[in-house]
């Protein structure tokens, strides 16, 4: 049985000068989670936004706050992301030294944790670490940047996922990340994705309400 589609629209791609509007589109379009994309310029080669955005939006919508964390060293800001209202942290793989230790810690500050890794690095090392995942990210662009092209050749990466969840008795989401819209929508949920990230797809959409629901009807045509 495969899990209900989650759509998270990425606030990377939204106007910044009526965010708490679009907000309100894409959850009547049908989103469940916003996707916030935290750079560094370190990590990544781009600076987005950090604490004091997430916590001002915290006040104007009841969205699930989906925070992407592409910064160098994680384990500094897990409590400061929290704290501005995250309800799930994922990080990457490659940007910190123990990547057991900051899953821990996201779950000990009392949210959800989720790991990424970059389409360079192979998904077979997150093994081990599976059963402290809430979630997995996929990435199927490389990070940084919004309006890339989806690299399907990742998919294979969600499939091994879907048969180490089952082989390890685990339960967690299967999110991804980069270029995915209403061409690809279903192919990563017939991969086993069920968290999909959308940012030039729906948020940089002229009407986000229709976007949102297009692209989870498309992806929704995967579970039929
Ligand atoms: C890229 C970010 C993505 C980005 C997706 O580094 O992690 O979340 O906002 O944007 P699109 O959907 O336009 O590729
Ligand atoms: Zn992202």
């Amino acid at each position: 049985m495969k899990k209900d589609v989650i759509l998270a629209p990425s606030l990377l791609a939204a106007d910044f000068s009526k965010v708490g509007e679009q907000l309100q589109q894409i959850k009547d379009g049908g989103a469940a989670y916003i996707h916030l994309d935290v750079m560094d310029g370190l990590f990544v080669p781009n600076i987005s936004f950090g604490t004091p955005v997430i916590k001002s939006l915290r006040a104007c919508t009841d969205l699930f706050f989906d925070v992407h964390l592409m910064i160098d060293r994680p384990e500094r800001y897990i409590a400061d992301y929290v704290g501005a209202g995250a309800q799930l942290i994922t990080f990457h793989y490659e940007a910190t030294k123990d990547p057991r230790a900051v899953l821990e810690q996201i779950r000990a500050a009392g949210v959800k944790a989720a790991i990424s890794v970059k389409p360079g690095t192979p998904v077979e090392v997150l093994k081990e670490l599976l059963p402290l995942c809430d979630m997995v990210l996929i990435m199927t662009v490389e990070p940084g940047f919004g309006g890339q092209k989806f690299m399907a050749d990742m998919l294979p990466k969600v499939e091994w996922l879907v048969k180490e969840r089952e082989a390890q008795g685990l339960a967690f989401d299967i999110q991804v990340d980069g270029g995915v819209g209403k061409g690809n929508a279903a192919d990563c949920v017939r991969a086993g994705a069920n968290v999909l990230v959308a940012g030039s797809s729906v948020m940089g959409q002229p009407d986000l309400k229709s976007a949102a629901e297009e692209v989870l009807s498309c992806a929704k045509e995967a579970l039929v």
